[in-house]
């Protein structure tokens, strides 16, 4: 039986919590929030689970295994380090850590105690990214040309982070796993309207083999879009995640340079085939990925969503806020 504590109460760690308790072989031994009143949600929801209001108490426990950590960005360096040092594994967050060097740290820290660390980047375990993955690597979709995102909605504005570390990290994380290469460079623009912190954003990575990736997220749209185009030199995909069913759908439709002449003639000729939805599967993304946490664990396996994915998508973070500053400025990685 694997023993969990889980840091942070607030918006997203209920979910964690319900999870947890739902799965076969682990156990909630104890829920850490420093607000009485998340405490007294804690209680109210989950009768005879131990609350703490010092995250001290609940790592240093003898009877915990794992650690979640489900607080804000900026504490994540902090409360990971303590569970490491406390020799617990853990499972944080999206993004991984404020700063690049903090998780790097981690991630040596992790190593020298033998020790598994799994960033939360949910949406690989969703049932459109597990099925994208598949036509990816299958060939289905062909020599991938670029990857397009839009996620927009008005609000949740963070007081403590701009739209880029609220809503790339999604974003970031599907495309690097998805088109399983390393970013080269990354440009962002973007503007602040209501505080210091920039509300709409334009990121563009490019990737190797001409690959490039372009991600529009926004707290200031009308309406709610969560929609990606992957282009490929076969088919073409648009993922919307909105959709209760459909919510991919894949088309036969490209263009197609008839000979080498034609390359500079621009005499081409356009696919225009069948468009068909696959089936996704319909499974709560977080139940999944907690299963492989755990199965990792057990197995003495490292997770593909590890402290080095968290590493590479804080990694592109930073470039694209500092891209940001200097208005769309190239940023190497
Ligand atoms: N994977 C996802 O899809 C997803 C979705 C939402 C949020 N998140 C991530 O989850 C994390 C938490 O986000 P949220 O929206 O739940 O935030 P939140 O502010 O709603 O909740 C955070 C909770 O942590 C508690 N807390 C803060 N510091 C603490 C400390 N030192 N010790 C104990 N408790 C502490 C706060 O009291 C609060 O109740 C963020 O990193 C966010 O990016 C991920």
């Amino acid at each position: 039986m694997l023993r969990f504590g889980v840091l942070g109460y607030g918006y997203w760690g209920p979910n964690i919590v319900r999870n947890l308790r739902a799965l076969d072989g682990c156990q909630v031994v104890g829920v850490c929030d420093q607000s009485p009143a998340a405490r007294k949600r804690v209680e109210a929801a989950h009768l005879g689970v131990p609350t703490y209001s010092d995250y001290r108490d609940l790592v240093a426990s003898p009877d915990v295994d794992a650690i979640a950590v489900i607080t804000p960005v900026w504490t994540h360096y902090e409360l990971t380090k303590a569970a490491l040092e406390n020799g617990k594994h853990v499972f944080v967050e999206k993004p991984f850590t404020s700063k690049a060097a903090q998780a790097q740290e981690l991630i040596n820290l992790a190593e020298q105690k033998n020790l598994l660390i799994m960033v939360d980047h949910t949406f690989l375990f969703t049932g459109a990214v597990r099925k994208i993955q598949k036509l990816v690597n299958d060939g289905t979709l062909g020599k991938l040309y670029y990857y397009d995102s839009t996620r927009v909605n008005l609000g949740l504005f963070q007081h403590d982070c701009n739209v880029i570390w609220d809503l790339a990290p999604h974003d970031l994380s599907i495309m690097n796993h998805i088109l399983d290469r390393e970013p080269e460079a990354i440009s962002a623009t973007g503007q602040a309207h209501l505080n210091s912190h920039e509300d709409i954003a334009f990121i563009t990575a490019y990737f190797p083999d001409n690959v490039i990736a372009h991600i529009n997220v926004n707290w200031m749209s009308p309406v709610k879009v969560r929609t990606t185009l992957i282009g490929g030199e076969k088919k073409m995909l648009v993922w919307n995640d909105l959709e209760a069913d459909e919510k991919l759908k894949i088309y036969d439709k490209g263009v197609e340079v008839k000979s080498q002449e034609g390359v500079y003639n621009l005499l081409v000729s356009y696919r225009s085939g069948d468009m068909w939805a696959p089936q996704v599967e319909q499974v709560e993304a977080l139940r999944l990925e907690l299963t492989y946490f755990i199965d990792c664990i057990r197995n003495c396996q490292k997770p593909s969503n590890d402290g080095v994915a968290g590493l590479r998508v804080v990694q592109m973070l930073e470039a694209a806020t500092e891209s940001l500053r200097q208005r769309g400025t190239l940023v190497y990685l």
